[in-house]
């Protein structure tokens, strides 16, 4: 048995120590928000927070997650400190933007630009640059960069 903690809840997990994280996450806790997209920590769809730094769940055993505070998107407005039923700014950012397409990468997306912003509050292109690795099929990535400076320049 392995204690995590996601999303502010302690769940014991009856699986291999070398799971990797993100099945866990889906499969057997239901956080469907947490993508497979390549299996090699290469694309980021799988990104969640562990202690509040973004982490390519797909590549991270469960016994490396143990004891770390492990936020998903569902659970991201709560780690923020908003009420239930409510988004997280840079959720709001994403729909005035209107960044997603097919939505697939979005949930990564959105994990690694709030810790890049948690980071650098007012990132420079070289620094969004540097940070957002994920990968996007449908090419959303000027809209993503539009979407965190927004959430910047109202820092
Ligand atoms: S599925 Fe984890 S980085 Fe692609
Ligand atoms: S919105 Fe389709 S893969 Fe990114």
């Amino acid at each position: 048995m392995i204690t995590l903690k996601v999303n502010g809840a302690v769940h014991r997990v009856d699986a291999e120590p070398d799971a990797p994280l993100l099945w866990v996450l889906r499969e057997e806790l239901g956080f469907t928000g947490v993508k497979f997209g390549c299996g090699a920590a290469a694309c980021g769809a799988c990104t969640v927070h562990l202690d509040g730094e973004p982490a390519r769940s797909c590549s991270v055993p469960l016994e490396a997650a143990e004891g770390a505070d492990i936020v998903t998107i569902e659970g991201l407005p709560a780690s923020a400190g908003l009420p239930p039923g409510s988004l997280h700014p840079v959720q709001r950012a994403w729909i005035e933007q209107q960044v997603p397409q097919c939505g697939y990468c979005q949930s990564g997306m959105i994990m690694a630009a709030v810790a890049l912003l948690k980071r650098t509050p007012r990132p420079s292109d070289v620094e969004i640059e540097a940070a957002m690795t994920n990968l996007c099929r449908c090419g959303t990535y000027p809209r993503v960069r539009r979407a965190i400076r927004k959430v910047a320049d109202r820092a």
